[in-house]
């Protein structure tokens, strides 16, 4: 899990992170003091596409439920943010930070992972799929099976809630492949980070279905990743990942 950050840094990251999705929407119109407000992109497939691996059950209360609830509260926060703005009230404008931290974080990252989704047996289910990415794994891997195994260590090892990324990191010319975990709704937003296939490790993801049976969640979502999504986001930019988040303005 990455390391906490001091108070200075989260407020200073806070501020930058609310900047960077208001630079993406229209701007704040102060004389109304809207904001800018999100919508629940739908799902690339049915509820009940991922059977037996995910049940309908969990996609659809996943989706409309948990999802929409980041959704309506970030709106709520970003509202509230555009008026401090406005009324020029700081101490109104820090107290909502870590809400739409947390909120937009879940809006992103929910928005990520239903597209690196994929009905089992389908061509984008079949790692084929991802020809260079699969390059790159067995690069620093050996090979896709051993990928798997730390991916999945990583994936049980979160405490608490929390997602498990695989990442580009790009660093000048430079560019290599990290797994790492996040806490609670932390997205990867890091400065040439790319976010190529997410895990959601909530209880929410799986509780229903896998019960206390995470490992066997952990080993099934094998079967229902979108190989060809996680291709596109390793060869493409930063901006070509979130572009789901645009298309849900
Ligand atoms: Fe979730």
């Amino acid at each position: 899990m990455r390391g906490t950050p001091t108070v200075t840094a989260l407020l200073a990251s806070f501020l930058s992170f609310s900047h960077t999705l208001a630079s993406e929407q229209q701007p704040f119109e102060f004389g109304e003091m809207s904001a800018p407000q999100y919508t629940l992109p739908p799902l690339p497939y049915a509820y009940d596409a991922l059977e037996p691996h995910i049940s309908s059950q969990i996609m659809e209360l996943h989706h409309s439920k948990h999802h929409q609830t980041y959704i309506t509260n970030l709106n709520n926060l970003l509202r509230t943010q555009a008026e401090a703005v406005h009324a020029s009230d700081i101490t109104a404008q820090v107290s909502v930070q870590q809400g739409i931290k947390f909120n937009a974080g879940g809006h992103i990252n929910h928005s990520l992972f239903w597209q690196n989704l994929a009905p089992a047996g389908s061509p984008e289910a079949k790692s084929g799929a991802a020809p260079e990415l699969v390059k790159e794994i067995e690069k620093v891997w050996g090979d896709e099976k051993t990928f798997k195994e730390a991916f999945n260590a990583a994936l049980l090892g979160i405490q608490g809630s929390g997602w498990g990324w695989l990442v580009k990191v790009e660093t000048g010319k430079e560019q290599r492949l990290a797994i790492v975990t996040t806490k609670d709704q932390d997205p990867v937003v890091g400065k040439g980070e790319v976010p190529v296939l997410g895990v959601d490790m909530w209880e929410h993801a799986y509780y229903l279905q896998y019960l206390n049976g995470k490992a066997a969640y952990v080993q099934n979502i094998w079967n229902v990743v979108n190989w060809k999504t996680a291709e596109e986001r390793f060869l493409g930019s930063r901006a070509d990942a979130f572009k789901v988040l645009k298309a849900s303005i």
